[in-house]
């Protein structure tokens, strides 16, 4: 099947211009102006549109046990809705359970995705314990396209691991060439912090911000970042929350160093204060690291537009409040931790970004979809609109007004962080390897039709 995108505007990280795209089977096959129009069996008509490589979100759980429960979208629900915002790509986290091989985390991983993903996507592997082969596990998993790994300074007794693992595992990639992934919050602190507010009897939802301070961040994206800058290796850190933290990455970039750093959209446009909310709703915002004092906001902005962080993912992770959030009622450490996003970063960034002058257009697409792929191992085959590439295209209507919010998504919680936010600029289509899987808000694709991505090592994390 060859389909032709005509009179569209092609948006780039680096360039913008008018041209026609033909797609033939899965990939793109030639981006210029003037493509005659039966040089394909099917024409869209992008007239006013704006064509963008599809949206690579690399951080999302779906179907993801935590805390006696588990994630409320799993690879069908959570992708189908990823599509339906433009995010034609993601990169989900796989979690090695303690005392087990990280081959088994892939297997029952790739398990959850079979049958169900709507969209390509990779995997992430959350290393929770080396043992004595986890280090040639991770050479394997390399192998397997596992291109990542996530480790823990937080969580003790679940997740968390020790500087001396931290380091074997950097000291690994410098050499596998992987890229470790850092959930940088000082546990250890945090967790006296959080037995004491306990103590006091402090339970409702606003006590998982305030037991979890920014100094606590900070320290640990540090220390990450030391630990990466004597292993030799590159480094990024994940869903990064506040001015201090960004410091962090922003100087040991200065220095030269190979530190990168994603936020969120729930940091560029929330605050601790939605955790005030009255009926225990505070909960909804319950996510780590927490929502922060809203002085940080316009710091991340400014952070993102100068390239002191090179991502904007998700950390997609929903929980209905009605019979999962309502689980930490009398204690704050019993709510499940993460909120939901997949569906609407496109739309967020684009009209907070875009439309109120903070990002260029460019910039815009970078952060979405150019960056995480060539972070992550996935580009040109991702992340652009180039022949050779695969034809994930957005279909992208300037002019589109959406009010977010439960009775407009299609992800499987029962509220949104964002709800009544009224934004402009949303899909027309979206294209996932040639097929049109949404257009005007039906979804198209086939369940299962998502493959599995093998990521590249050294994905342009060193340029
Ligand atoms: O609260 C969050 N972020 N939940 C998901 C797990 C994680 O740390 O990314
Ligand atoms: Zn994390
Ligand atoms: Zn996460």
């Amino acid at each position: 099947m060859s389909l032709l995108l005509r009179n569209g505007t092609v948006v780039l990280a680096d360039k913008t211009f008018a041209a026609d795209v033909l797609i033939e089977g899965e990939f793109v096959s030639e981006v210029r102006a003037g493509i005659p129009e039966n040089a394909a069996e099917r024409v869209i008509d992008a007239s006013g549109m704006l064509l963008l490589p599809g949206g690579i979100d690399v951080h999302t759980h779906m179907d993801m046990p935590f805390g006696g429960t588990t994630s409320s979208d799993d690879f069908l629900t959570g992708t189908r809705a990823a599509a339906f915002g433009g995010t034609t790509t993601i990169v989900d986290f796989a979690i090695q359970a303690r005392g087990t091989r990280m081959r088994d985390a892939l297997d029952t991983w790739w398990g959850k995705a079979e049958g169900k993903a709507c969209i390509d996507y990779g995997l992430h592997m959350i290393v929770t314990d080396l043992g004595t082969s986890g280090l040639e596990d991770m050479d394997d998993l390399v192998r397997e396209g596992v291109a990542s790994f996530k480790l823990f300074m937080a969580y003790p007794n679940v997740l968390m691991v020790d500087d001396g693992t931290i380091f074997k595992a950097l000291s690994q990639t410098s050499k596998n060439g992987a890229l470790v992934c850092m959930h940088a919050e000082n546990g250890g602190a945090i967790d006296v912090i959080v037995q004491r507010t306990l103590a006091e009897g402090k339970t409702a939802p606003i006590y998982h911000a305030l037991s979890r301070p920014v100094t606590a961040e900070a320290e640990a994206v540090h220390r990450a970042i030391a630990l990466a800058e004597m292993a030799h290796a590159p480094v990024y850190i994940v869903h990064l929350s506040s001015e201090a933290a960004l410091n962090q990455v922003r100087e040991a970039r200065d220095r030269g160093l190979p530190a990168f750093a994603e936020t969120c959209p729930h940091y560029l446009l929330l605050s601790i204060d939605e955790m005030d909310r009255p009926n225990f709703e505070g909960a909804k915002y319950v996510l780590t690291p927490p929502l922060r004092e809203k002085e940080n906001l316009p710091k991340l902005w400014d952070g993102l537009k100068h390239d002191h962080l090179q991502v904007v993912s998700t950390d997609h992770c929903p929980f209905c409040f009605a019979d999962q959030k309502v689980l930490g009622k009398d204690d704050f450490t019993k709510i499940p931790n993460g909120g939901p996003g997949v569906e609407n970063r496109l739309q967020l960034i684009y009209h907070h970004g875009v439309n109120q002058g903070k990002l260029s257009l460019n910039r815009f697409v970078e952060l979405v979809a150019t960056s995480p792929a060539r972070i992550f191992g996935m580009y040109p085959k991702k992340g652009t609109i180039a022949p050779g590439s695969d034809a994930d295209i957005v279909i992208w209507d300037p002019e589109a007004e959406l009010t977010i919010g439960v009775a407009t998504h299609h992800m499987r919680v029962d509220y949104s962080m964002f709800e009544g936010f009224q934004v402009k600029g949303n899909t027309r289509q979206v294209i996932s390897r040639g097929e049109v899987i949404v257009d005007g808000g039906k979804f198209l694709g086939k369940p299962g039709r998502g493959n599995y991505l093998r990521r590249a090592a050294r994905g342009g994390a060193w340029k």
